[in-house]
């Protein structure tokens, strides 16, 4: 267990609010990581978290994710995160008088940071958070919002798959190709379908293997066991369900040519990077791939962009992974490495001034 203090003193980022909602017994808590670009947003996570101190942490490694992902991808926003640290997830007249209390303090962080949906809240919520402030995105359409950024992040992913097939084999096209897609959920099943829609040839695996049928079924592809996905003989791993399925234990038993997929966090750990290198697997960084979720809710609803514009820029993850790939060649070094120097380029560039990781 981590205390709140020791979360605050060993982070970079820029503050941090704290606010225990006495009635419900939550802590709310809000990661400003950086405002160097512009106004921080980023998602609102609900989960039942061991201590106030791990939800602080949480939502620290999370909002600072989100300043890499908005630089990364050119969106002018800042790095944000909204924890809500409940004793178990509410519902009915619970939920929503914690979300209205939610809302509250957004709304006196006067447009500091404003929040979309993340694991355990949906647009739903989004639309009752609404009621009591302006900074709060990824509402329901019917409430003035843009609704699931699946489908957008999937488009990503497709972009970002085939300027990995362009860098591994000259050519983006990947029909006749062989991808394994590890969870097939609002993400991943999109992707199946463009992917066989290319000709690819399609493996699934799902935790609920039902939904990996019904998938595979759709694709004409092959469902396989969840627990062997990831030694699947194919051109490309798309990891698109839980985050943390790259490390020690599995990297030797990939038999890929690149890992390529929407799910966040999938590195055990940041030296994963390198062992993927030694292995002479190519590895997307997992915050540009699945970008086209930020780029559709942030383009849409907070910078007025039109669907072209945002169709450009979807296919401009693909352009940043061919740049990411050919640097980290020319230099020796890891995907990682250079996804990194590139959001801090990118920053230094804005005229940070504050921390934000780049001190
Ligand atoms: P989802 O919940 O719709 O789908 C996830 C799927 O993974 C589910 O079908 C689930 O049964 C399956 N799954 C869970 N554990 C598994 C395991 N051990 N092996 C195989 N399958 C397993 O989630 P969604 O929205 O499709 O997101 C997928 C990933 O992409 C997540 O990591 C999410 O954080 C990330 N992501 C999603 C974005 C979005 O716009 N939805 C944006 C950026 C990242």
């Amino acid at each position: 267990m981590t205390s709140i203090e020791a979360a605050v003193e060993r982070w970079d980022g820029r503050m941090t609010i704290v606010e225990r909602d006495p009635g419900s017994g939550t802590w709310m808590v809000v990661a400003v990581h950086s405002t160097a670009l512009g106004p921080a947003a980023g998602g609102l996570r609900m989960a039942v978290y061991p201590s106030p101190g791990d939800a602080v942490t949480d939502a620290h490694r999370l909002s600072a994710a989100m300043t890499r992902k908005f630089a990364v991808c050119g969106v002018p926003m800042g790095g944000g995160k909204a924890v809500l640290a409940v004793p178990s997830l509410p519902t009915g007249a619970a939920r929503v008088a914690l979300l209205h209390r939610f809302g509250d303090l957004l709304a006196s962080l006067g447009g500091l940071f404003g929040c979309a949906t993340d694991m355990n809240t949906t647009s739903d919520d989004m639309d009752v958070i609404a009621e009591r402030t302006e900074f709060v995105y990824s509402r329901t359409t019917g409430h003035g919002g843009s609704g699931s950024t699946a489908p957008a992040t999937a488009q990503g992913v497709h972009h970002a798959v085939r300027a990995t097939l362009a860098h591994l084999t000259g050519s983006p096209d990947p029909a006749g190709r062989r991808v394994a897609v590890q969870g097939v959920g609002a993400v991943g099943g999109k992707l199946a379908v463009h992917l066989a829609a290319d000709g690819a040839e399609v493996v699934v695996a799902d935790a609920d293997r039902a939904r990996a049928e019904a998938v595979a079924t759709a694709v004409k592809g092959r469902a396989v066991d969840p627990d062997r996905i990831v030694e699947e003989p194919c051109d490309v791993l798309a990891p698109c369900g839980p985050g943390g399925v790259i490390g020690p234990s599995t990297i030797p038993r990939l038999r890929c040519r690149a890992v390529v997929g929407a799910a966040n966090n999938q590195l055990a750990s940041e030296e994963d990077a390198e062992r993927l290198r030694a292995a002479g697997i190519l590895w997307a960084p997992d915050y540009v791939v699945n970008s086209g979720g930020v780029l559709y809710g942030a383009g849409l609803e907070m910078l007025g962009w039109t669907e072209d514009v945002l169709a450009e820029r979807l296919a401009g993850i693909g352009d940043t992974l061919l740049e990411i790939y050919e640097r980290a060649d020319a230099a020796g070094v890891s995907t990682l490495e250079v996804a990194e120097q590139l959001w801090r380029e990118r920053l230094a560039a804005a005229g940070e001034r504050g921390r934000a990781g780049t001190g």
